[in-house]
């Protein structure tokens, strides 16, 4: 089981993932993959749990004033805020609309937006996110990026390659490099105003002070401690995130516990990963009749395995927060065992 743990301190990152990565500005950047491949440009990204679960998980980390550049994506892009403070900025030239977001903070980014993002903090800073489907596609990046990334000795291939030249790196013989969008093709690219993707926008507080949610169905006895962001199956902030426009295959959540709390004895037939933001939380699971445990702190990283009868509880002091997300656009029900049942009815 201690496999499917990857802990914070582990992680392994990338310095040239992306074609922006030797960019002034953009350059000091590490892209992480932890649940699959994701978007990376590199082939020699590590990825620490290969296994599809039908979404990926990564991460950046920036140092302050270092950009991610403005880019797009075929599936919903979602990101939670681990560490520093974070400006994300959107539209083609990056100034139809911004917001800044604090530790803890939660936004969701649909299809075809784009998007970029600075460490506006004064520490070095971690975004932790997860975008839909095991093959999210390859990055679309705004004509000026490529442009600004012309000269600095990396080579994006139409096929999604990124071949780095300043170590040796050679473009393969036929192989097509990336040509930028034309305003033909930038015609489907959203305009969204700070007002409409205010919807997508989920603060610390808004999870700490918001009532939870009744769906006995997925969330067994601790349904009102659950608090949607994002995915196809619950309105959030009174919107639906669904459709062409957002493509998750997941849903996430917000689990609320102070100290003690937690969730029965249950399974998924689906994948479930589990993503503390604070607090200590101890996971427990029966094998062969035995009960089993592992503990994650913020920013680990748990994957259940579909079938396991698992629960989780909150074992520090003080109320704390955990990120989950399940797998499908419709998540599976949850189930109990015998007694579980019995002692809820
Ligand atoms: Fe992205």
């Amino acid at each position: 089981m201690m496999k499917r743990v990857v802990r914070f301190d582990d992680l392994m990152g990338c310095t040239a993932a992306f074609i922006d990565a030797k960019t002034p500005g953009s350059h000091l950047k590490e892209n992480f993959s932890i649940i699959g491949a994701g978007v990376s440009e590199n082939p020699a990204q590590h990825v620490h749990i290969t296994e599809p679960h039908g979404f990926t998980f990564g991460g950046a980390r920036q140092p302050p004033f270092i950009k991610n550049s403005l880019h797009s994506h075929e599936t919903a892009e979602t990101f939670w805020v681990h560490s520093s403070k974070w400006r994300f900025y959107w539209g083609l030239n990056g100034t139809d609309g911004e917001a800044v977001l604090e530790p803890g903070d939660f936004i969701s980014l649909p299809t075809y937006l784009f998007r970029g993002f600075e460490n506006v903090g004064e520490v070095k800073g971690m975004l932790l996110g997860y975008l839909g489907s095991d093959n999210p596609g390859k990055v679309t990046w705004a004509p000026q990026v490529l442009e600004a990334a012309r000269g600095h000795g990396l080579v994006l291939l139409s096929d999604g390659r990124l071949i780095d030249t300043t170590i040796g790196e050679t473009v393969p013989e036929g192989a097509q490099e990336t040509q930028p969008l034309t305003p033909a093709q930038l015609e489907k690219f959203k305009k969204l105003t700070a007002e409409e993707m205010e919807p997508f926008i989920i603060r610390l507080s808004d999870i700490k002070e918001r009532s939870g949610i009744t769906d006995e169905n997925v969330w067994p006895g601790f349904a009102e401690r659950i608090y949607p962001l994002a995915g196809p199956y619950y309105p959030i902030k009174g919107q639906c995130q669904g459709g062409d426009d957002w493509y998750f295959n997941f849903n996430l959540v917000a689990v609320k516990g102070g100290p003690n709390q937690g969730s029965p004895l249950y399974c998924r037939d689906v994948p479930e990963v589990f993503n503390p933001f604070d607090g200590t939380w101890q996971f427990s699971w029966l094998d062969a009749g035995k009960e089993h445990s592992l503990v994650l702190k913020a920013g680990d990283t748990f994957t259940c395995p579909v079938g396991v009868y698992r629960s989780f509880k909150n074992i520090g002091s003080e109320e704390a927060v955990m990120y989950v997300i399940v797998g499908g656009d419709v998540p599976a029900p949850a189930r109990l065992t015998q007694e579980q049942t019995a002692t809820l009815t």
